[in-house]
């Protein structure tokens, strides 16, 4: 990309020397230019959408008494645009409801840049209201848009072990380069985790709660800005891997206080704990008590269940009650 850093040019000494010597010939009242070389330089070099630059002469160091500062597209257009003028003998530029401000030595501030504002910013400099010399010089100016904070977006809402998920870092602005962070490390797409061509979207083949969890963070870099998206950590999915269950006991008499626990291990989010009677739900947790009773005899099944991994595990016992 270009980078017009110290991009200055000055224009029109050649010319300009060619008038004045006409000019001498026709009359002696012109006063012999000092060589000056001055050029214009632009503070920082490169615009940002929405900061602002200053235009510094640099390279003169006379009084004049005026500073007029023009606009056009490029360089080589030959039309230019009046801008602003500053008249050092008033101590103020003439035109007042514009951005620019003209300093007393010249320079222009510009402040609230937009890219449209990119192009050939020149200066011509008024020594006094009868020298024909009047020296000019001009500087590009070329305004990027900064980038916005990124965010990093996910294929799905939920990250479930053993399946693909991907991360994309979205930022908006121009033409940024993207670079992947997993744990401070920077990836280069090698190996198992893939990037995108243009590096934007990672890969995690076959996830695991593990190898996996992050912290995940995308930088991008453009030419005026650099931007990195907040840590992000992923939370995977995943079980239950297994599951127990623990009754007290399997024989009771009637009257008796009847206690049955389930757990279910290796869980993200927290397994769904039912547990069934002969296939009909009567506890919508990991305990189901009563106090005994004849019809409490039968099959008890625990139902551990993660919606996320969509992971199911049983486990069944049965329950004898002995009457009076
Ligand atoms: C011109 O004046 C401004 C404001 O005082 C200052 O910031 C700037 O550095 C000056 N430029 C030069 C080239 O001296
Ligand atoms: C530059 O852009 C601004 C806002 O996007 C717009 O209002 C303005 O007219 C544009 N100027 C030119 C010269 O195109
Ligand atoms: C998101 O993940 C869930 C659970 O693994 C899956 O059923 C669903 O198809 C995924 N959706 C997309 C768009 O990948
Ligand atoms: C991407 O970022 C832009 C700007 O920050 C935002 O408007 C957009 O909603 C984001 N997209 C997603 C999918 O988050
Ligand atoms: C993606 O990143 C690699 C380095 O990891 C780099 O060589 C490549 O140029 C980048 N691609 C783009 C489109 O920025
Ligand atoms: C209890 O019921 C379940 C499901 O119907 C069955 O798989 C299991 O074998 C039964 N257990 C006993 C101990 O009868």
């Amino acid at each position: 990309m270009e980078r017009p850093s110290k991009a200055s040019q000055s224009r029109g000494s050649s010319w300009k020397g060619l008038l004045i010597i006409t000019a001498s010939i026709l009359s002696c009242w012109i006063q012999p230019t000092s060589a000056q070389d001055i050029t214009v330089e632009v503070e920082p070099p490169l615009g940002t959408q929405g900061l602002s630059v200053t235009f510094h002469i640099v390279g003169y160091s006379g009084t004049p008494v005026m500073y007029n500062w023009y606009y056009k597209t490029s360089a080589q257009q030959p039309s230019r645009k009046h801008i602003v003028t500053y008249s050092t003998y008033n101590r103020r530029q003439l035109q007042t409801n514009i951005r620019q401000r003209v300093y007393h030595n010249g320079s222009m501030f510009f402040p609230n840049l937009l890219v449209n504002d990119s192009g050939y910013y020149e200066v011509q400099i008024i020594k006094d209201r009868w020298t024909l010399d009047r020296p000019e010089a001009g500087a590009p100016l070329k305004v990027y848009v900064g980038l916005s904070k990124p965010n990093i977006v996910t294929s799905n809402n939920t990250a479930v072990e053993n399946n693909d998920f991907t991360l994309t870092c979205n930022a908006t602005g121009y033409l940024p380069s993207t670079t992947w962070y997993i744990n401070q490390r920077v990836q280069h797409g090698t190996g198992r985790i893939r990037l995108s061509p243009d590096n934007k979207t990672l890969t995690l083949p076959k996830i695991t709660r593990s190898e996996n969890k992050g912290p995940y963070m995308c930088e991008m870099v453009n030419i005026v800005s650099h931007v990195n998206s907040d840590g992000f950590i992923l939370d995977v999915a995943y079980g239950p891997d297994s599951m127990t269950i623990l009754p007290a006991a399997d024989r009771y008499n009637v009257g008796e206080h009847i206690q049955l626990t389930c757990s279910a291990q290796s869980c993200n989010p927290p397994a769904q704990l039912t547990w069934l009677q002969n296939g009909q739900l009567v506890s919508n947790s990991g305990t189901f008590s009563a106090t005994a009773a004849l019809n409490h005899a039968g099959n008890y099944t625990c139902v551990a269940y993660n919606s996320l991994t969509g992971i199911r595990h049983s486990q069944s016992m049965n329950i004898i009650i002995y009457g009076e």
